[in-house]
């Protein structure tokens, strides 16, 4: 097992390996004494799978499983299922010192999260992501969220788990899809800051413990760095300002990590054709994403993501943070207007 320390306001381990999952019993024991309850946040394809297991963990540690599994989907991340949740906890007297399980990728990560942090003002929680993609990024760090009408993760909080578990053997039940959404995030990690993580990616034998433990390494130093997103870690959102469009523009059909790996294209391509970084870098990026079945394209113009981009709620007034490529597996952080972010996405969607 390799184990990272995220040190924040609340700091905690991320143990990573095969059948980590199988310590959750006796990882509660030590470092939430005082439970009694255990709230199993899921969805319907994760609980199928994977809730007996935890169960009998919970059993052989004298603690009493409550399951609410959620429809999968983005969509279930919603304010009613929220409110539905915090309801079913106050019905079940979950008190203070009980744990909340999140069980699931991302989705269930990011709304067991909110909850976590709401409920009774914040009770512990412990992140079992059965996503790559919420294994190297969404169940580390803290970011809970649900979302509104208006638009995705608009409602939220900064609230660490107490533990998270990335067991690899989840990810054998996975889709080949959302897998190579997994990958699109894993290459953003090599894109923003670690050009040893492209090299391995290149390779035929990879051992996805080590790159699972690689990024939570670098999500981690971020995290730690700037725990509340008002500088590095602002990288992490490296292809997502336009990948956030992709997906709006598509209602959600275009998954994140798909649109996420056409973002990272077109902000490389930008970078390439302004003279701010290598061609290579961008033979490089491509050639990833066309080895882990990742588009580079997309149909969308220059103005219709420029559009979904300008209604982007999260947008702090008239400008943004830009995450521009320089080097290979470097990125810095740039201050540009709307109308400059137009041109980079402009000249990003040039051949
Ligand atoms: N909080 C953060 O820092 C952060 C970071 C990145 C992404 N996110 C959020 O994460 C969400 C996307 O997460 P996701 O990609 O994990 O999607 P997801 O949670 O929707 O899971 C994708 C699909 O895979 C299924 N699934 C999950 N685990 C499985 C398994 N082991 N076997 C078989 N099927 C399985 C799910 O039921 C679902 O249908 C988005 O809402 C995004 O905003 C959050
Ligand atoms: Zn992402």
């Amino acid at each position: 097992m390799l184990c990272i320390d995220v040190i924040a306001t609340n700091s905690y381990q991320v143990i990573i390996g095969n059948s980590s999952a199988s310590q959750l019993g006796e990882q509660l024991l030590t470092l939430l004494p005082k439970a009694q309850k255990v709230a199993i946040i899921t969805d319907d394809n994760v609980k199928n799978l994977y809730l007996t297991s935890v169960k009998n963990q919970l059993l052989a540690a004298k603690l009493t499983g409550f399951v609410y599994s959620i429809l999968p989907g983005e969509a279930s991340k919603n304010g009613d299922n929220y409110l539905r949740m915090l309801s079913w906890l106050a019905k079940n007297d979950f008190t203070k010192t009980d744990i909340i399980i999140a069980l699931g990728g991302g989705v269930v990560g990011d709304l067991a999260g909110f909850v976590a942090a709401t409920y009774l003002r914040g009770v512990a929680y412990v992140q079992i992501p059965s996503t790559l993609l919420a294994m190297v990024d969404a169940s580390v760090g803290g970011k809970t969220a649900i979302a509104l009408p208006a638009g995705k993760n608009l409602v939220g909080a900064f609230y660490q788990p107490s533990l998270v578990l990335c067991d690899l053997d989840l990810l054998k039940t996975l889709p080949t899809g959302i897998m190579q959404e997994g990958y699109g995030e894993i290459i953003k990690y090599g894109m923003l800051g670690n050009k040893e993580l492209l090299i391995d990616l290149t390779t035929d034998a990879i051992d996805l413990n080590e790159i699972v433990a690689t990024c939570v390494k670098m999500k981690s130093a971020i995290v730690h760095a700037d725990e509340f997103d008002q500088g590095v870690r602002k990288l992490l959102n490296f292809g997502h300002t336009i990948g956030h469009a992709i997906e709006q523009l598509s209602d959600y059909q275009i998954r994140h990590g798909v649109a996420v790996a056409m973002g990272m294209a077109i902000d490389t391509r930008a970078a390439v054709n302004l003279g701010t970084c290598n061609a290579s870098v961008l033979t490089t990026l491509l050639n990833l994403l066309e080895k882990y079945q990742l588009p580079s394209q997309t149909n969308y113009s220059a103005s219709d993501l420029f559009e979904a981009m300008r209604r982007d709620k999260k947008r702090t007034a008239e400008l943004i943070t830009n995450i521009v490529p320089t080097a290979l597996g470097k990125c810095e952080l740039e201050e540009i207007s709307l109308k400059s972010l137009f041109e980079w996405v402009t000249i990003g969607m040039a051949r």
